[in-house]
C-alpha cells in the first residue's frame, strides 16, 4: 500500500471532479489517498509519508495558473523524488484538430516549471456554462461554436473520457508498483 497525493487547481470545478475520481479509484486499489485543493491545502498540510503525486490543472486563456507554476515551484524537490503525473484539462484536448495545441499547453508549462513527471496526460474538460458569469458565459460560447463544441447555454456539458483518466491512472500505478518493486 502506498500514501498518494493527489493535488488540482481548478477554475471552474472540472479539474477537481477528475481529481476527485482519481481518488476513488486509488483508493479503491487500496491505497492512501489525499485529495487537496492547492489554492485551499488542509491546514498543517505537508509532502511527509507521501509516496507518489497527481498533479492536474486546467487551461485558460491558453496557459495553466500562476497558483500551479507555484505549487510545482515550491514543492519540486519533493516531486523529482518521487513517481509522479501530471495531467492538465482543457477544452482543446476535447477537440480533434486542437488536440495538439492541449499538448503544447502542458509542454509549455512543463518547461516553465522545469519539472518532467513520469507520466503526462491531457484530458478533455467541459463547458460550464451555468457557473459562468455573463461575459465569460458569451465568449465561451463563441469560442465553442468555433471548435465545434455545445453553445446551448441553458445547461453545462462535460467531454472528459474517463475511461482515458482510468488508463491514466492505471498506467500511474503499475508504474509506482513498479518502483516500489525494484527499491
Ligand atoms: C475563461 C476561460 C478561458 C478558457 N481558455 C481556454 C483555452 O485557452 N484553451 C482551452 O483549450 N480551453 C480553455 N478553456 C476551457 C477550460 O480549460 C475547460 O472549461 C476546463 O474544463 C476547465 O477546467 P476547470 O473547471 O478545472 O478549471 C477556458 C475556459 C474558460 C472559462
Amino acid at each position: 500500500m502506498a500514501s498518494i497525493l493527489i493535488a488540482y487547481d481548478t477554475g471552474e470545478g472540472q479539474t477537481r471532479k477528475i481529481a476527485q475520481y482519481m481518488g476513488y479509484f486509488v483508493s479503491r486499489s487500496g491505497h492512501d489517498v489525499q485529495v487537496i485543493d492547492i489554492r485551499r491545502p488542509p491546514s498543517g498540510f505537508s509532502f511527509d509519508g507521501i509516496d507518489a503525486v497527481l498533479v492536474g490543472a486546467s487551461i485558460h486563456l491558453g496557459k495553466h495558473s500562476r497558483h500551479i507554476v507555484d505549487f510545482v515551484g515550491r514543492h519540486k524537490a519533493r516531486l523529482e523524488a518521487a513517481p509522479t503525473g501530471f495531467f492538465s484539462v482543457s477544452l482543446s484536448a476535447g477537440v480533434e484538430k486542437q488536440k495538439a495545441e492541449a499538448g503544447r499547453f502542458l509542454e509549455e508549462f512543463l518547461q516553465k516549471v522545469d519539472w518532467s513527471p513520469t507520466i503526462k496526460a491531457t484530458f478533455a474538460g467541459g463547458l460550464l456554462y451555468r457557473e459562468y458569469g455573463f461575459l465569460k458565459r458569451w465568449m465561451m460560447k463563441k469560442i465553442a461554436r468555433d471548435a465545434g463544441k455545445d453553445t446551448d447555454t441553458s445547461k453545462n456539458h462535460e467531454y472528459t473520457d474517463w475511461q482515458a483518466v482510468d488508463g491514466f491512472v492505471q498506467e500511474f500505478l503499475a508504474q509506482l508498483a513498479h518502483d516500489q518493486a525494484t527499491e
